[in-house]
């Protein structure tokens, strides 16, 4: 049975056995509404389709699959492909069902009972639901006011921790780098200082990490405990196939591959990945057409008076003046264009999140938006 809030309320007039509390509670409002609108900029995905050579190819290579067989069990060419693409070994990839699934794989192998992560709020709210469904502890720490990690806090956050529950040194330490949903990115300097201070892992969620200037994939070699997740949902424009991995230390990889249902990466998602990787030049093509429109965004929501941060994804986060940002949100879903409302997230009262989509559907944006503000009256102060 499904809630108000989108959550499963087990129990409620059941009379069968009732689910794990931990299992069901995800942040009321985390899922964002899939109604049907003509302007979709709600959940990042990429506004173009991948191109049509890539699907022409993967109808071809999907047609010879062989569906009657298991895939291959150690998706041996995709994890070679993406090693290629990266400059590392092979052994050093594990790929999963989107990055959701991989972090899942993480929680699974390096987190559980008496372990504990630390998350930086506010952030993507995977990272500290998936944590939930594994029974790992998680502590929060803050973000400053421009939604980036204090090295200074953090290491004191640790300190605590550690004295707080001895054996129960954070084994994962999670960065959201750029950030969903503020879309800030981490300076090297911090992701280099906290991989070093961190006891357990260090994993930089880098979902939107082609969007960024900078990656954590050139410290994998002098950091042993820093893991890189990545996704095809975003820059590569397949949201819809699931494929996401991680590069790490083969010990990292290993340790997933226990922890991992045999067989959970379908052959025609194993495809899809080799052959995405032949068009890299269209992605950072497609990137580079969503960097420009994000400028775009920002300067529009700017002549607008809104506050908006400096974002190194493909959305933006900015800020409703006054409380009504419900308001604002609804009244554009009425107007076919739907973004996030993100206003009951820690820390992130009257803003919302958009999404950059195509030159037209950013126009509808903003003309919808620029008309919406002036229907919706502040409220009086
Ligand atoms: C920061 C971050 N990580 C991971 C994901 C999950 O991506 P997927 O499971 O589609 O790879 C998302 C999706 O929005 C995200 O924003």
């Amino acid at each position: 049975m499904t809630g108000a809030a989108g959550r499963l309320d087990a129990g409620e007039g059941m009379t069968g056995p009732r689910a794990r509390p931990n299992a069901i509670a995800l942040r009321p409002g985390y899922h964002s509404p899939q109604v049907e609108v003509e302007v979709r900029l709600n959940t990042n995905e990429a506004p173009e389709p991948p191109p049509q050579r890539f699907l022409d190819e993967l109808a071809a290579t999907v047609a010879g699959l062989g569906a009657n067989r298991y895939p291959d069990r150690r998706a041996t060419q995709l994890r070679s492909a993406i090693a290629a693409h990266h400059g590392v070994d092979p052994g050093q990839v594990f790929c999963a069902n989107g990055s959701n699934e991989v972090l899942q794989c993480l929680f699974l192998a390096y987190g559980g009972a008496s372990r504990t992560v630390i998350v930086f709020e506010p952030t993507y709210a995977l990272h500290s639901h998936i944590p939930l469904l594994t029974a790992t502890e998680v502590v929060t720490g803050n973000r400053d006011h421009d939604f980036l990690v204090e090295v200074p806090a953090a290491r004191s956050l640790l300190a605590e921790v550690a004295r707080g529950h001895g054996p129960r040194e954070p084994s994962i330490t999670m960065l959201c780098s750029p950030n969903n949903p503020t879309g800030s990115a981490e300076p090297r300097g911090t992701v280099e200082a906290l991989a070093a201070a961190v006891p357990g892992l260090l994993v930089v969620d880098e979902a939107y990490g082609q969007f960024a200037q900078s990656s954590a994939l050139d410290l994998l070699d002098s950091h042993r405990n820093v893991v890189v997740v990545r996704t095809f949902s975003k820059t590569w424009a397949m949201a819809a196939l699931r494929l996401g991995y991680l590069v790490a230390d083969e010990e990292v990889v290993a340790a997933c591959e226990q922890v991992v249902l045999p067989y959970h990466l379908d052959s025609v998602k194993q495809a899809a990945g080799v052959i995405a990787l032949r068009y890299e030049s269209e992605m950072r093509q497609r990137v580079a057409r969503t960097v420009e429109q994000r400028g775009r965004i920002a300067a529009g929501l700017t002549e607008l008076g809104l506050k908006c941060w400096p974002s190194e994804a493909n959305f933006i986060l900015f800020r409703t003046q006054g409380a009504r940002s419900r308001e604002v949100w609804q009244r554009l879903v009425e107007h076919s264009v739907l973004i996030r409302d993100v206003s009951d997230w820690p820390g992130l009262e009257g803003c919302l999140r958009v999404t950059v989509g195509t030159a037209d559907e950013n126009t509808r944006f903003l003309d919808t938006l620029r008309i919406v503000l002036a229907e919706t009256s502040p409220p009086a102060a």
